[in-house]
């Protein structure tokens, strides 16, 4: 992983980028390759980015790695991407450390085997005191599993006397929730075409900027990302106030 050391002339980054990594099979089927190897490209995607966050300061990057709904796939190609995460997390954990990156995993891992469990809980506990930049992968999530084990656990703390009914806001429910560490997200980006959330960050993505684009995954490079951060700064985020208010105090 190299660290490019040149300045960046885009203003107004956003902190905290979530992505949905779409259209790894495509690549492959359109090269005339199997599906696999649009996953590995798809991981080198991800090795690539890493330095290109750090360069342009943003601090946060959420990817979605696997869905709650992934397991629908043939056996094979679920036993695959499990393997991958496993074999990337073993051949990349020490670089991550070793450019002050975070990990952070999100989602039931508990449905994953013991080996790749025990691989994800020694990375985060080795990479946990880096701030450079905090990346979160996302496995065996979905946005409405989330807020369920949340609203499960803010009921037992009900039972338990330690939540009261009138302590429910969406601050306490954001508290709950596996992103609880982490700020909300300013930009999310799906490769691949598709238009939809995909059950990815349903409550956090409440008032992030949606970016779309056709590129597949394994596509997405600096040039890519550049033109979405562009894109980014350039919209006015209102919150519920009226252009004017925004110009007026900004
Ligand atoms: C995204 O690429 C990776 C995962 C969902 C694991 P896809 O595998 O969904 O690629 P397409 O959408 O079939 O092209
Ligand atoms: C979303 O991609 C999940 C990940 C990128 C991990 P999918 O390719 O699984 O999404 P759908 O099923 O087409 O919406
Ligand atoms: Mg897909």
């Amino acid at each position: 992983m190299n660290i490019p050391s040149a300045s960046c002339d885009i203003q107004n980054v956003p902190n905290h980028v979530a992505v949905i990594m779409d259209g790894n099979g495509r690549w492959a089927k359109k090269l005339g390759l199997p599906r696999v190897a649009g996953h590995k490209k798809g991981v080198d995607t991800i090795t690539s980015l890493l330095p290109i966050c750090r360069k342009r300061k943003i601090p946060y990057l959420t990817l979605f790695a696997f869905s709650s709904e992934n397991w629908r796939r043939p056996p094979a190609e679920v036993n695959l991407l499990i393997e991958l995460l496993s074999s990337t997390l073993e051949s990349e954990m020490r670089r991550l450390d070793e450019n002050g990156i975070r990990l952070r995993v999100i989602g039931d891992v508990t449905q994953f085997p013991k080996r790749l469990q025990s691989r994800i809980r020694q990375a985060c506990e080795l990479t946990v005191d880096n701030d450079v930049l905090n990346l979160t992968i996302a496995i065996n999530y979905g946005g409405q599993w989330d807020i369920t084990q949340a609203c499960k656990a803010i009921v037992e703390g009900m039972k338990a006397g330690q939540i009261e009914n009138q302590e429910i806001t969406p601050s306490l429910i954001s508290s709950f929730l596996s992103t609880k560490d982490l700020p909300e997200p300013d930009l999310f980006i799906r490769t691949g075409g598709e238009k939809r959330i995909s059950n990815f960050l349903l409550w956090q993505l409440a008032y992030t900027e949606l970016y779309f684009t056709d590129t597949y995954w394994p596509d997405f490079d600096e040039t890519c990302f550049d033109e979405t951060l562009t894109e980014f700064a350039g919209r006015q985020r209102r919150f519920g106030k009226t252009g004017d208010q925004i110009v007026k105090f900004k």
